[in-house]
């Protein structure tokens, strides 16, 4: 009745279908032992697979090898149990589960596997480090909890497919094998063996090859992409990841983004049946640095910044208003060289009834601001009669300051009393605003503002055409390369980069960044233009994009696009902070995974084969030589 046999009895139905109406049926399960608990002579053991967990009872009448058999039985053996179904007593029915209300008396347990101690326990695992975890992946698979964001994954995948293929729109695989061109991040490199010196690199998208689809004349594509690229470490971001490539041609921002708002709807409604609105609001860039401070705000929750400048020009505060003048007079300068940019800026938070904050918590606060270079904080309480006071109401309120300035400050921050208000000031107005955002941010998760079950979408749009790189002192794209310009900035473009807006646009929710976009320029002569504007000679620009550049010599339609990140969409919809958890065989953060050991040494051979050799330097550091 016990051991191991090839001819195993194969299951008649799955551990979660087992309901009332079958009580009397004989059936055979396979499955998991899950959970098993001995009472006096009596054994449970519940039985678990994909679909569920179903209660088997071994009991004390049955026979001596029956007994036997389940004392055997230890957690995760894998086992086939034949039996027969029953109706649980009343007082045993157990609501909590879809296969409550019966069990199975066994008949026949045989063990197809057994399982050695476990290195944590299967649905316990949230004490379990990550990297015990990924290194027994299949063993965290096997709780409910990640197979349940598995199967999300899948529906959500399967939604996507289901909408865009109604939509008209093929899914076509691109190459993984491509030219390095230049997208941003660090390419993954592949040594070429018929080509020794030479290397394919694996796409950080396949950006250039869907606006060759274009050209193609495809008219509509998509593709679930791997991507891959050699960035840094972060909870929504893995070495190698998926999006929901999409490219279209004849078409305007509006009917871009009106696809995905559609897409959403769609993948919202069948995998967790959630209504979205039929349309996202649209922010202005601008806007949002304004009043969130970053391009990915949080819109589970308002507090939103104000500008503060103003009235702390008319204050005592010295530190303020030198920030101010610093920033005016920079700006006076750029634009007396006819070139745009920002000046200082002093931006307010109101936290409601927040007065009570201990100095370490508004410290802690203030820490935050200064990730993001913002050289302190200040801070100012309403009082119970809705005066200001403490840290930096002197300025503002009291003998000192200006007349009256202690009324304004209450009436456009509408402050009431037992609110704290926040300030940062800086130079530089992106220092400003991003500083305080970030305060905001943690304010939003320390006051339990952000619920995880609300999902916020928004377009962010009119983003800024050029970056400026401080560290090369040159513009650079803010997205990439091929993003069109708005057509209004086209005469102004190498005059006034930093005034140019693209036709760009990003869809955030909670938080996070979730697609990237542009409409795509189709003329050589503006690509050439953009080339030069971020300092990409036409030769180095020849060599880099010739080919996207050979084809849009032949026709190519006006096109755009987007991709949305398939992990952090799933990431998202599952609750999750990190996308980890949605993939099932992740890296750690540094690039590694625990359970395969990659990446790994090779063979001799197989460098030999690819004239590869690996050189150790001083000190044990190797490099990696081409062997001429
Ligand atoms: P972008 O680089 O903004 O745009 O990427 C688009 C979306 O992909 C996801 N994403 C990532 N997800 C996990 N790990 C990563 N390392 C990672 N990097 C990006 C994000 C992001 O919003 N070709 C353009 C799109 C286009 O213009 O059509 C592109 O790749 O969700």
């Amino acid at each position: 009745m016990i051991g191991f046999t090839m001819e195993y009895m194969k299951r008649t139905t799955t551990c979660g279908a087992l309901r009332a109406i079958d009580a009397g049926k004989t059936v055979i399960l396979n499955g998991w032992v899950h959970r098993k608990r001995d009472h006096g002579g009596i054994s449970f053991i519940n039985l678990r697979d994909r679909y569920g967990v179903t209660q088997v009872v071994v009991d004390d009448d049955a026979p001596e090898a029956l007994k036997k058999a389940a004392s055997e039985l230890k957690y995760e053996y894998c086992v086939a149990l034949r039996g027969v179904v029953r109706p649980r007593p009343d007082s045993m029915v157990n609501r909590d589960m879809p296969t409550g209300e019966v069990e199975v008396k066994a008949e026949e347990i045989q063990v197809l596997t057994r399982c050695e101690t476990l290195p944590f326990m299967i649905d316990e695992r949230s004490d379990a480090k990550e990297e015990l975890r990924l290194k027994y992946r299949y063993l965290d698979l096997r709780s409910f909890s990640m197979q349940d964001k598995i199967r999300l994954r899948h529906e959500v995948a399967f939604a996507v497919r289901e909408y865009l293929a109604g939509k008209g729109f093929y899914e076509i695989e691109t190459p993984t094998f491509i030219r390095s061109t230049p997208e941003g991040a660090r390419d993954y490199l592949v040594p070429s063996r018929l080509y020794p010196g030479k290397f394919y690199a694996l796409p950080q998208s396949p950006q250039l090859y869907k606006q060759i689809l274009m050209v193609a004349g495809m008219d509509k594509y998509f593709q679930l992409a791997r991507c891959y690229r050699d960035e840094d470490a972060r909870g929504d971001r893995q070495p190698e990841f998926t999006q929901i490539d999409i490219e279209m041609s004849f078409v305007k921002r509006d009917d871009v983004l009106e696809l995905v708002e559609g897409m959403m709807g769609h993948v919202f409604r069948k995998t967790l049946g959630v209504e979205l609105p039929a349309r996202f609001r649209r922010i202005a860039y601008d806007d949002a640095i304004e009043l969130y401070g970053t391009d990915k705000p949080d819109l589970r929750f308002g507090m939103e910044m104000k500008d503060f400048g103003d009235l702390a020009a008319k204050s005592g505060f010295q530190a303020f208003k030198d920030a101010l003048t610093e920033g005016a007079s920079r700006q006076a300068a750029a634009k007396a060289k006819g070139v745009t940019q920002e000046g200082g800026a002093v931006k307010a938070l109101l936290v409601p009834g927040k007065a009570d904050y201990s100095r370490k918590q508004i410290e802690e606060l203030e820490a935050a601001a200064k990730v993001y270079r913002a050289k302190g904080m200040a801070w100012m309480k309403v009082s119970a009669e809705g005066r200001l006071e403490g840290g930096a109401a002197k300025f503002f309120a009291g003998e000192a300051a200006p007349a009256g300035l202690e009324a304004e400050v209450i009436a456009y921050l509408g402050a009431k009393p037992g609110d704290l208000i926040l300030m940062v000031a800086d130079a530089k107005r992106r220092v400003a605003c991003a500083s305080l955002g970030a305060v905001r941010s943690k304010l939003g998760k320390d006051l339990g503002l952000c619920d995880p079950k609300r999902f916020e979408f928004a377009w962010i749009v009119d983003f800024p055409m050029f970056e400026w790189n401080e560290d090369e002192n040159k513009w650079d794209t803010a997205h990439h390369m091929f993003t069109m310009p708005q057509e209004r900035y086209h005469p102004t473009l190498e005059s006034d980069p930093g005034a140019v807006k693209g036709d760009l646009y990003d869809l955030v929710m909670n938080g996070f960044e979730l697609a990237s976009g542009s409409i795509r320029i189709h003329d050589p002569e503006l690509q050439k233009r953009i080339f030069s504007i971020v300092g990409f000679d036409p030769a180095e620009a020849e060599k880099k994009f010739g080919f996207l550049t050979e084809a849009f010599k032949y026709g190519p339609p006006p096109h755009g696009g987007i991709a949305p990140g398939l992990d952090r969409l799933v990431m998202l919809m599952a609750g999750e902070t990190s996308i980890k958890e949605v993939i099932a065989f992740p890296k750690n953060s540094f690039a590694v995974s625990p359970m395969d050991e990659s990446p790994n040494e090779v063979d001799e051979k197989q460098l030999k084969e690819l004239s590869i050799r690996i050189v150790e330097g001083p000190g044990g550091a190797k490099t990696v030589e081409i062997q001429k």
